[in-house]
């Protein structure tokens, strides 16, 4: 860390002391240890598929738990948590991956379709719905101004809260940490498990005891379909099926190829493994002519904030073997490897499942909740998200005997409906044309 320091004017060793106090370097020291033992990790991973409760299961009382959940929300009981601190490098954006255009005929942000739906809830329920937001070190400024440039799409500013997650070292493979200029040290975004110990640091926790809060609805920034305030999840997740810790939310995969994190049971508790960590037997495995392991994760949960607030610290830390670049100690010039050479770490928030006494799978319809935009072209685009945008509100106002042609681009504003119920209250046209571009 201090092989330049001869070289480093007075404001450049500050900045790089600075940084260095603010490492950890008892858990940095245990991270290394870690890459030490990585050789000894067994490559297939024990799991049998997941029990889940399926949205079409008629033996569940589906009213009842919407009720249940709409007297929570309206007692002001439910915050939003939105982690929105990636890098969006897939995309190819280079600002916070909230500010992308995402809506097909309006180019609404993410961060816009995610404030909406609050706003259009709050009004609904006649209660404040705070919003918790993880941004990263890198987007945190541009994150803030984006959100008061716009008004914060018309939520109160006092019932938004954002903060930074952490950053860790990454590790060469000497043990050594690496240098990302002469006076920094390279560090890397914790993960969005990172949002734990970030709540805590931040005071965010205090902040929603004061408001007496229970529960927080955790959606990533990068799924315009999904529901942020969805009543009938909360139901489930505060009835005797759970112990109202952690409940999550699956679909059905759409192939054994598709990338998404599986739900699976291992040592008896619920935990999602990622494709990557899954043998290609595994994730091809048939139960009843159907995959056995066909619970993807949306990355939608349920979190009580007492659950939240005493898991602080207990979320392992996963290991990633890349390529850095970074000053050569050797040569003293910077170098961008071909090849992996160092290991950086991070925590995954699904982490915390198999650390509730009992998480429950709530399986939702694919169509309703389940529009990602994670690359700039092809699988999971702005492009075939925007088509299922378009997609489901035209199946929304088919069933309310709206006649609409399947060519028809179709926008239904969050701050408008968040379900067919809610579109049945307002004024529709008979007919939409396939020419046609609405914006409801
Ligand atoms: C993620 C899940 C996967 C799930 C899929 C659903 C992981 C490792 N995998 O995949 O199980 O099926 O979504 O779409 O999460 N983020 C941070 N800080 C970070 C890293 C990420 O806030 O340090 C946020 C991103 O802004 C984004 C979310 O976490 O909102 C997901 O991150 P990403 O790395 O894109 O996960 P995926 O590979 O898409």
């Amino acid at each position: 860390m201090l092989q330049y320091w001869d070289e480093l004017d007075t404001q450049s060793k500050a900045k790089l002391l600075k940084q260095i106090e603010s490492i950890d370097f008892d858990l940095f020291n245990h991270l290394v240890e870690s890459t030490r033992c990585i050789e000894n990790k067994t490559s297939e991973i024990e799991m049998s598929p997941s029990p889940f409760i399926s949205l079409e299961d008629s033996s569940v009382d589906w009213n009842a738990l919407t009720r249940t959940g709409e007297a929570m929300i309206r007692q002001g009981k439910l915050g939003v948590l939105t982690v929105a601190g990636g890098q969006g490098t897939r995309l190819g954006w280079s600002g916070p991956k909230g500010t992308f255009p995402a809506t097909p005929v309006t180019g609404k942000s993410l961060f816009q379709v995610i404030a909406e739906q609050i706003l259009f809830a709050s009004q609904k329920y006649d209660v404040k719905i705070p919003w918790y937001i993880m941004t990263s070190i890198e987007n945190d400024q541009i994150t803030r101004s984006f959100l008061l440039d716009n008004n914060c799409f018309g939520l109160d500013r006092t019932d938004i809260f954002i903060f930074p997650q952490g950053v860790i070292p990454a590790v060469d493979e000497n043990g050594k940490m690496l240098l990302a200029e002469k006076d920094v040290v390279f560090t890397n975004p914790d993960g969005h498990g990172g949002v734990i110990s970030a709540l805590n640091r931040s005071g965010a926790l205090e902040e929603m005891a004061s408001r007496s809060l229970e529960h927080l609805s955790y959606v990533q920034v990068d799924n315009p379909l999904i529901k942020v305030v969805d009543p009938t999840f909360l139901g489930l997740h505060c009835s005797d099926h759970s112990s109202g810790e952690v409940t999550s939310k699956c679909v059905t995969k759409s192939g054994p190829d598709e990338r998404v994190g599986v739900f699976c049971k291992r040592g008896g508790s619920i935990n999602i493994v990622e494709y990557i960590d899954m043998t290609v037997e595994q994730t091809h495995e048939l139960k009843d002519g159907q995959l056995a392991y066909c619970c993807g994760s949306i990355a939608a949960h349920l979190f009580s904030t007492s659950f939240i607030k005493n898991a602080a610290g207990d979320l392992p830390w996963h290991i990633s073997h890349k390529s850095i670049p970074h000053f050569d100690s050797t040569t003293g010039n910077k170098v961008s490897p071909a090849e992996p050479n160092a290991y950086k770490f991070e925590r995954f928030v699904f982490d915390l499942l198999p650390l509730a006494s009992n998480s429950i799978v709530m399986q939702t319809k694919r169509e309703e909740e389940f529009a990602p935009i994670k690359n700039a072209q092809g699988i999971d685009s702005a492009q075939t998200s925007m088509k299922l945008q378009c997609d489901r509100a035209i199946a929304w106002l088919r069933a309310c005997g709206v006649d609409v042609s399947e060519e028809a681009m179709v926008e239904i504003s969050p701050t408008t409906a968040a379900s067919i119920e809610d579109i049945r209250e307002i004024e529709l046209p008979t007919e939409i044309g396939s020419d046609e571009v609405v914006s409801l």
